[in-house]
């Protein structure tokens, strides 16, 4: 993909595709659920058609209509054993928390990756649903998951993982007694949301301590068929657009039906505080999750620190955070963020090597990264090593706009894991 500089900033009305993290949510609930469930704004992006293909393996059936997906689930004990291996392609959430669902089954499966999955921890899942009585071959990808009869656990997570929260979760829906997680700060919760709109009965606490717990009650027999479900924008989509917007100059850009789930809008509150102008519109809820148009216009950002909880609720919009930081005013630190080291990619290496190729200055921490921005138009010849990454290389095509020389982005086939229709968008955006 090669980005040309854009002169007029970015203008108009756009409407992200649906959000990833719910969509995989959608597909295995419904897929386990006793009856059919209506899912509207589901994400055709690689890694939830794969999540799809892998359940239509183990059985389970669906037809799209116009934009609707309906899925017929097959109930909690309806899955029957694949012929194949099921292979996630891209997607850690996938693999996660099908281990989960996978653990609890009655036959025996193998879940498999590409080479970025096989490359990332997965003890992080096996060793918990160890401890309920799950089996598995080992700790990385491929694994084989054997069956065994799950028993509840009171987990303690020590990092605050949304994957690891809902793989325990969704096992727990296999499980004899009570399962509870909990973790140190509270991680995105659709999970836990969609649970309860299936009828499950699931409790959650704001603990004083700082940290969160949701416990599952046991013996749950069904998730109840006929529901509904309307799939927000995906907020870590829009962030792309959010960002470019601020930094291009003469920008005015309103994205509509974003999902604005708290613990997924970090990055706007970390905006804000460098000085985005940034409003939310029509706030409303679809299917138990906060939506709102977002508006933006062009400003000029300042630097800033982020860390902590703040960074859990920013974390896969930490590559697009750094490009706004590279074009703000001064040093911009991120602390906290060792995580973004095991995800598609290395992030953190990645994001310092993207934006040195612009010429901007950025180094590496062994928890994050040292922005030293400087508000400015770009004229240098970028050659971008994405390292298969969405996220890399869709940041990187955001600062190519602010590029008056050629940016070449060597393999951009991985944006279509979140976000296929992006390039559409972007020129539309960007005319
Ligand atoms: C996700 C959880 C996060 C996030 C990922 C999606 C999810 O990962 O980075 O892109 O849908 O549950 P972790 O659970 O590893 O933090």
């Amino acid at each position: 993909m090669k980005i040309k500089f854009t002169k007029n900033g970015l203008r108009g009305t756009l409407t992200v595709p649906g959000d990833k993290s719910i969509s995989h949510r959608a597909v295995i609930l419904a897929a386990l659920a006793s009856g059919r469930t209506e899912i509207q704004g589901f994400l055709r992006g690689e890694d939830c058609l794969n999540t799809l293909k892998n359940f239509k393996m183990m059985g389970v059936e669906y037809k799209e209509n116009k934009d609707k997906l309906i899925i017929q689930g097959k109930g909690l004990q309806g899955l029957k054993k694949p012929g194949k291996a099921l292979d996630v392609g891209n997607s850690g959430t996938a693999f996660r928390l099908m281990a989960g669902v996978l653990a609890g089954q009655e036959f025996i499966t193998k879940l498999t990756g590409d080479a970025s999955i096989q490359r990332r921890p997965m003890k992080r899942v096996t060793d918990p649903l160890r401890k309920m009585g799950g089996r598995f071959s080992g700790d990385t990808a491929p694994l084989i998951i054997f069956p065994s009869k799950l028993k509840g656990a009171a987990y303690e997570s020590p990092v605050a993982s949304a994957q690891v929260k809902s793989a325990l979760l969704l096992a727990g829906l296999y499980a004899k007694g009570v399962t509870s997680v909990t973790e140190p700060v509270l991680s995105r919760d659709h999970t836990e949301r969609m649970l309860k709109n299936f009828g499950v009965k699931l409790r959650t606490e704001n603990l004083t301590s700082g940290k969160y717990k949701a416990v599952l009650a046991g013996g749950v027999t069904k998730l109840q068929g006929g529901l509904k479900i309307n799939i927000p924008g995906d907020f870590s989509s829009a962030a792309f657009f959010i960002v470019g917007a601020l930094i291009l100059p003469g920008s005015k850009l309103l994205l509509k039906n974003v999902g604005v789930n708290p613990t997924r809008i970090g990055l706007l509150e970390a905006l804000k505080k460098m000085g985005a102008k940034i409003t939310l519109k029509n706030k409303r809820l679809f299917s138990g999750e906060p939506v709102a148009d977002i508006e933006v216009v062009s400003s000029a950002l300042q630097g800033v620190e982020v860390g902590g909880e703040l960074l859990v609720r920013m974390i896969d919009e930490v590559p697009i955070f750094a490009v706004a930081a590279a074009l703000a005013k001064g040093r911009t630190v991120i602390k906290n963020a060792e995580e973004l080291r095991v995800k598609e990619s290395d992030r953190i290496k990645a994001v310092v090597e993207m934006l040195k190729a612009f010429g901007l200055k950025a180094a590496e921490t062994s928890d994050g990264l040292l922005i030293d921005g400087n508000p400015q138009v770009l004229d240098k010849l970028a050659r971008i090593n994405t390292y298969h990454d969405h996220r890399i290389a869709m940041s990187a095509a955001i600062l190519g706009l602010l590029n008056k020389k050629e940016t070449s982005i060597t393999d951009d086939k991985c944006i279509d894991t979140s976000f296929p229709n992006f390039a559409v968008l972007l020129k539309e955006a960007g005319k």
